[in-house]
């Protein structure tokens, strides 16, 4: 499968490559685990095909619901078929509860609830450490225009409303995540739609009662086993079996003499 694809571009956690048809791109959903601007790294066997799979089931519900995203299927356990979309360059962030940097840049107890949803934006740039900015740069930059955030903030309250109602169904408080947009280009028009990703790579989930984390801080705060955390989230979602580990949904071998 990986034999003659070209290689579009290779991130911490994904790799893109040309699809099928033009206008389609492949992403490859890797084993690597990268915190801190990369400064911590590891290789974590099952953690790329739980994301694919949780990321799958998320922007299929989010369709289902009109909110347009960049996802058309899945082509197997570790890889989707998506549309090509030009890349908005800021990391939308939306809080419900105060963790992560946001504790350390207001001195806030981690598990605060907020008195409402909010979002931040980041600039898109690892030599820059992906620093926050304000609706005033982007659009002073020219990163989105006025009418793009408008419709970047509306359809990101639209899915925290939901991803927070889904998760409370499963017994998971959804404390933060991490979401970016593209530009999708059709016959002369353009629109806004969800591009990357939704996993617990770019979520914080913590179970409702015991507040467990059940996302990437196991990893970056060395809390335990991931895929046993990221198992978690998938099988109370219903995507894999009480018993099913990633490594058992691969295909195999099987003998025939
Ligand atoms: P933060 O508290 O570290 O700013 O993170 C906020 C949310 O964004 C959290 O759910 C983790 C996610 N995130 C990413 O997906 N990628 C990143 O590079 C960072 C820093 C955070």
């Amino acid at each position: 499968m990986n034999g003659r694809r070209t290689k579009i571009y290779e991130g911490k956690a994904k790799t893109l490559y040309e699809g099928p048809e033009p206008g389609t791109v492949i992403v490859h959903f890797k084993d690597d685990a990268t915190a801190f601007n990369a400064e911590k790294k590891a290789v974590i066997e099952g953690k790329g095909v739980l994301n694919q799979r949780i990321s799958e089931y998320l922007f299929t519900k989010l369709n289902e619901l009109g909110l347009p995203t960049h996802f058309i299927r899945s082509l197997n356990m570790r890889e989707q078929l998506v549309r090509e979309v030009e890349i908005i360059p800021l990391e939308v962030i939306v809080r419900n509860v105060a963790a992560g940097s946001l504790t350390k840049r207001l001195g806030l107890d981690e598990g605060t609830v907020l008195p409402r949803s909010i979002i931040e934006f980041c600039y898109k740039n690892d030599a820059l450490g992906d620093p926050m900015v304000s609706e005033e740069h982007i659009t002073a930059f020219g990163w989105a225009t006025p009418m793009e955030l408008d419709d970047i903030m509306h359809m990101s309250i639209r899915i925290n409303d939901f991803l927070t109602g889904l998760f409370l169904g499963i017994g998971i408080k959804l404390v933060d995540f991490k979401i970016e947009f593209g530009r999708l280009f059709e016959n002369d028009m353009m629109r806004i739609v969800l591009a990357d990703e939704i996993s617990p790579d770019s979520c914080r989930l913590w179970d409702m009662k015991t507040n467990q984390k059940l996302d990437k801080d196991v990893f970056r705060r060395d809390l335990g086993n991931l895929v046993d955390a990221y198992q978690e989230v998938a099988r109370r979602l219903g995507i894999i079996q009480v018993n099913e580990t990633p490594e058992r949904s691969r295909p195999k071998l099987v003998k025939t003499d």
